[in-house]
């Protein structure tokens, strides 16, 4: 079976754009790959300053996904930093990427735009070659992303096969990977713009369903009469509706569109479709969160297959660079010498 892995930053609590955008494709590919999911705590702290964030979050995250329907025996889930082999081979991949290429990144260039005159941090530059040695470490055959993640993509399979041919000899060392680029399209706000903590438009996850309900009535609409047909296509309410559930916005649609529906009621239906997926994972969201000393088990167990796969990687880096004399090598020494 082959691997799909991909890493979700701990920046903030996952909203429901992370959900319908990102994790629930995500869990669609458990079924048909062997996933490595996993929490890249090392890139947030490129943003991250304050570690009762960096804590909350990881947790956040890890309890969402397994809420959402992560199997933790099947998708091996795990943070980032248990498995420090990955500095090693970003190491080793830094050595064979041209500076000019990190300047060339669009994380790279955006900080220059907005930041008049400074530099960014150095974990700003290097990020895509961590990026890279994460998905390289694990023998990845493709990696679910969303478009902004394209460029990074590139520079891991370039730099994968850079690797097999300067240390390869033909024989190929690491496993050069595919991206798989979500085509849904943005998941909006409140406001009709792209869904974002930032830009404080988000819907939670898990709200209690009183809240959900609160906060889905603040979504923006037109203000025609109750009487009047309406266009879906163009509302907020209706793009959501279509990416939670089809069939109940195929039926909201031709209510619109018929007239003698108002936007409160589409909002209603809505919010019904959504509590009854939320629902149930809203309360294993909730036991789970509450118990951290479990997600840490889940994440320890993850972290230790990962680990494994990362040792048989970078032992053939080592042996392919030259670090390390192959195994094979040591044995005939250590048989003559006897
Ligand atoms: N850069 C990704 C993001 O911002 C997160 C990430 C880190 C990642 N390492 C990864 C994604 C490896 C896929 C594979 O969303």
């Amino acid at each position: 079976m082959k691997t799909s892995l991909t890493g979700i930053k701990p920046t903030a609590t996952p909203h429901l754009g992370n959900y319908l955008g990102a994790i629930r494709p995500a869990l669609k590919l458990a079924e048909r790959f062997h996933t490595f999911y996993f929490i890249a705590d090392y890139h947030a702290l490129t943003t991250v300053r304050d570690p009762a964030d960096m804590q909350r979050y990881v947790y956040d995250v890890a309890a969402t996904w397994i809420a959402a329907g992560l199997d933790p025996d099947k998708t091996v889930l795990f943070r980032q930093s248990a498995v420090p082999e990955v500095f090693e081979l970003a190491w080793v991949l830094g050595c064979l990427i041209n500076t000019g290429q990190l300047e060339r990144g669009h994380a790279y260039k955006d900080f220059l735009a907005k930041n008049e005159g400074h530099k960014p941090n150095a974990g700003v530059t290097y990020y895509p070659v961590l990026m890279a040695a994460d998905i390289l470490l694990y023998d990845t055959d493709v990696v679910p992303i969303g478009k902004d993640q394209k460029q990074h993509l590139e520079l891991t399979r370039d730099v994968a096969e850079r690797v097999n041919h300067v240390f390869g000899g033909g024989d190929p060392i690491l496993v050069v990977p595919e991206a798989i680029i979500g085509d849904a399209p943005l998941v909006p706000g409140l406001d009709g713009e792209k869904m974002s903590k930032s830009r404080g438009n988000a819907i939670p996850l898990f709200a209690p369903a009183k809240k959900l309900r609160k906060t889905i009535m603040r979504i923006e609409t037109g203000s025609e009469p109750l009487e009047a047909p309406k266009d879906p296509e163009s509302s907020t309410v209706w793009q959501l509706c279509r990416q939670l559930t089809p069939a109940v916005a195929d039926e909201m649609a031709d209510k619109l569109r018929a007239g003698g529906y108002g936007w409160g009621h589409a909002k209603q239906d809505f919010f019904e479709a959504l509590d009854h997926e939320l629902g149930p994972m809203r309360e294993t969201y909730q036991e789970l969160r509450a118990d951290e000393e479990q997600l840490d088990l889940f994440l320890a167990s993850g972290a230790e297959r990962a680990r494994n796969r990362a040792r048989n990687t970078m032992m053939r880096v080592r042996e392919a660079t030259g670090i390390r004399r192959p195994l094979s090598d040591l044995r005939r020494t250590v048989e003559i010498k006897k």
